[in-house]
């Protein structure tokens, strides 16, 4: 039976298949072919969505601001200091009344133990698409691009040793959202998935006992390590990142006493030399150089991060297409 698209909420990838994220990243393809060959994608004409963040963004907004004008349609950018949320309105509320104006409500809250919470909220009351631009648990867009992007230098993820490193960072308490949607997603393609961090930055037990259930459903390996060269030794594709320590304390302080301790998780040129020789160094960015990874490796021959980056168009435009579309 053909999936159904139009009105799915998109807000975690645990809900939709592999074979609908496959027709996902299909239409992926397609639109970044044609969005290179100039060739017009009228499928959401005269279609508007509105784009709440109560976080600051440049892929994520732009992506979906540029992707619906690709389409035909319009995004209003709202920015939530300024609507009545900050006055206390309910989710319930603003997604009643903004799904009566529109064809789809994209939002970013990243705030712990409410985000997902809020757009699950907001998925109860409104008649549209519900799209999730990052909350406190998941990323589910940066995981499909990411997904697309290894799937362009890797045709087949079956057995691609993938390592999602944590890496020293104090630009901000960053959510733990895009390790957590990679660890779930990778296994499901068939990837042999490690996970590394310092002691206290775990991911929430739930994650992990969902992530060795998606390996052992689908073929692919789940593992976890407290020693980076571990994780880099021998690795076809290595993503170091900073996460916050948000399982084991709640409090918003970015740099405190665990955080500097561990100054040496960092992506460096001699870390890249224990991975495999063709491996591949991906990011979701922005990333914080000098502190997360040497200007280097990002900037050097192993670095696909700007291809990362561009795929969040295209995928942003197929979930826009599919969910708002009219099949
Ligand atoms: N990767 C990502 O979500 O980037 P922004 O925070 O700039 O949207």
């Amino acid at each position: 039976m053909q999936p159904r698209f139009k009105g799915r909420h998109f807000i975690t990838l645990e809900e939709w298949s592999n074979h609908e994220i496959d027709i996902l990243l299909e239409v992926s393809k397609d639109l970044k072919y044609k969005f290179l060959h100039n060739e017009p994608t009228p499928y959401l004409l005269h279609k508007t969505a509105f784009l709440m963040f109560f976080e600051q963004s440049t892929r994520t907004r732009n992506s979906m601001e540029a992707g619906l004008a690709h389409l035909g349609g319009h995004a209003t950018f709202l920015d939530t200091s300024m609507m009545q949320i900050s006055h206390g309105e309910s989710a319930k509320d603003t997604a009643i009344i903004l799904s009566s104006y529109g064809h789809g409500i994209a939002c970013r809250n990243c705030f712990w133990e409410v985000g997902n919470k809020y757009l699950r909220e907001m998925a109860k009351y409104s008649s549209v698409p519900i799209m999730n631009l990052q909350d406190d648990l998941y990323h589910p867009m940066q995981a499909l691009a990411d997904l697309m992007t290894i799937q362009e230098v890797f045709p087949s993820t079956k057995r691609v040793k993938i390592s999602i490193i944590w890496a020293y960072a104090k630009s901000h308490k960053k959510p733990i959202s895009v390790p957590l949607s990679q660890i779930l997603l990778f296994p499901r393609y068939q990837m042999d998935v490690t996970l590394a961090y310092p002691e206290g930055y775990d991911l929430p037990e739930w994650a992990i006992k969902k992530a060795h259930e998606n390996a052992k459903a689908h073929g692919g390996t789940f593992r976890i390590t407290h020693n980076m060269e571990e994780a880099y030794k021998d690795a076809d594709i290595v993503i170091p990142k900073n996460w916050g320590s948000w399982v084991n304390n709640q409090s918003t302080q970015v740099i405190d006493d665990l955080l500097e301790s561990y100054k040496s998780w960092k992506c460096t040129e001699e870390m890249i030399k224990l991975a495999s020789p063709h491996v591949k160094y991906m990011h979701a960015l922005p990333a914080d150089r000098g502190n997360e990874v040497e200007d280097s490796v990002i900037d050097g021959p192993h670095s696909i991060v700007y291809q990362e980056a561009e795929n969040r168009l295209h995928t942003a435009k197929a979930v826009m297409a599919m969910t708002m579309g009219d099949k």
